[in-house]
């Protein structure tokens, strides 16, 4: 991955951290998109330190679409050629919590934010017939909880991991139709679980909780570095040249749940994602 551009969102903790790690120690040249600039100089230290390529750091908070919009304005500007998109900022919660735009937040960090990013990148990314974008989706897709008609959750019951299933519903469905977009441009686009690992997924909700996944959950979770090493062989691997439209189990090539395989369906949830970020 020498020299390579990878734009890596939600690097600052993680499946998104060790992506990072893994690429720059793989030669790549790490574009960080994060929120928080202190935690993102404290890993380009790291990296640094350990004599690696030092990552550029692009800001924004995936709350909000507008920060997003100017992330990617920046990134075109400062990079003209990306190699590897990763998406990987994400977050689960337990309760209803709405953005400013008055979005369901994980709905719009989730899904809207990683959707928005890419539809922004991908004419720079065709422009490099053999780049590769990854959603970093997950099995709690499985879950369900999509219904374009309540995407904001005011007529049900929030639950956590409907929620969380519903935006990553929404990515898969729309992986499929960029993927379609993008047959016959040699760019790829895969979605991807990256294990069950011991991350700092969940850390923004309430003490109860926190203490629930520290003491039953994070017994049985894995280290994260398996979530980086498959990212890199899904980036970099001869296998994957390609290979686009698939969801991963990390590296294995797995079947979604039916409702993530409707197209039409999927049409759907992309004219709404458009609607809703401002691409129409
Ligand atoms: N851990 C697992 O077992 C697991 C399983 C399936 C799927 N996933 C998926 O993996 C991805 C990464 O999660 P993780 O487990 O690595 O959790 P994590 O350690 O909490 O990392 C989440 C990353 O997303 C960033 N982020 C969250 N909200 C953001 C916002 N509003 N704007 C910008 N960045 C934001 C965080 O930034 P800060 O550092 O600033 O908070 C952090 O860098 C998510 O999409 C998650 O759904 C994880």
């Amino acid at each position: 991955m020498t020299g390579k551009v990878c734009i890596i969102t939600g690097s600052t903790s993680g499946v998104g951290l060790e992506a990072t790690r893994r690429l720059a120690s793989g030669g790549a040249r790490v574009v960080m998109v994060c929120r928080d600039r202190a935690k993102a100089e404290h890993i380009c230290d790291e990296l640094g330190a350990a004599g690696l390529i030092i990552p550029d750091i692009v800001l924004a908070d995936f709350s909000d679409l507008a920060q997003v919009r100017e992330a990617a304005a920046e990134i075109l500007k400062r990079y003209q050629r990306i190699d590897v998109l990763i998406n990987s900022a994400g977050l689960h919660s337990t309760t209803r919590r709405l953005t400013p735009a008055g979005f369901e937040l994980v709905f719009c960090v989730n899904h809207l934010a990683s959707f928005l990013f890419t539809s922004l990148l991908v004419d720079r990314l065709r422009e490099n017939s053999t780049a590769r974008i990854i959603q970093v989706n997950s099995e709690g897709h499985r879950f369900g909880g999509l219904d374009l008609d309540d995407l904001d959750w005011s007529r049900r019951r929030y639950t956590g991991l409907k929620g969380y299933g519903a935006s990553k519903t929404a990515q898969l469905l729309t992986v499929w139709e960029f993927a379609d977009q993008l047959k016959g441009s040699g760019v790829t686009i895969n979605a991807m679980h990256p294990g069950d690992v011991r991350t700092g997924i969940g850390r923004n909700n309430g003490l109860l909780y926190r203490i629930f996944l520290h003491t039953l959950v994070w017994p049985f979770l894995k280290d994260p570095a398996i979530s980086g090493h498959a990212l890199y062989w899904l980036a970099a691997s001869k296998e994957m040249e390609g290979v686009s439209g698939r969801f991963f189990h990390l590296t294995i090539d797995e079947k979604p749940a039916a409702h993530a395989l409707d197209r039409q369906m999927g049409k759907k949830v992309w004219d709404a994602s458009r609607r809703l970020v401002g691409l129409e």
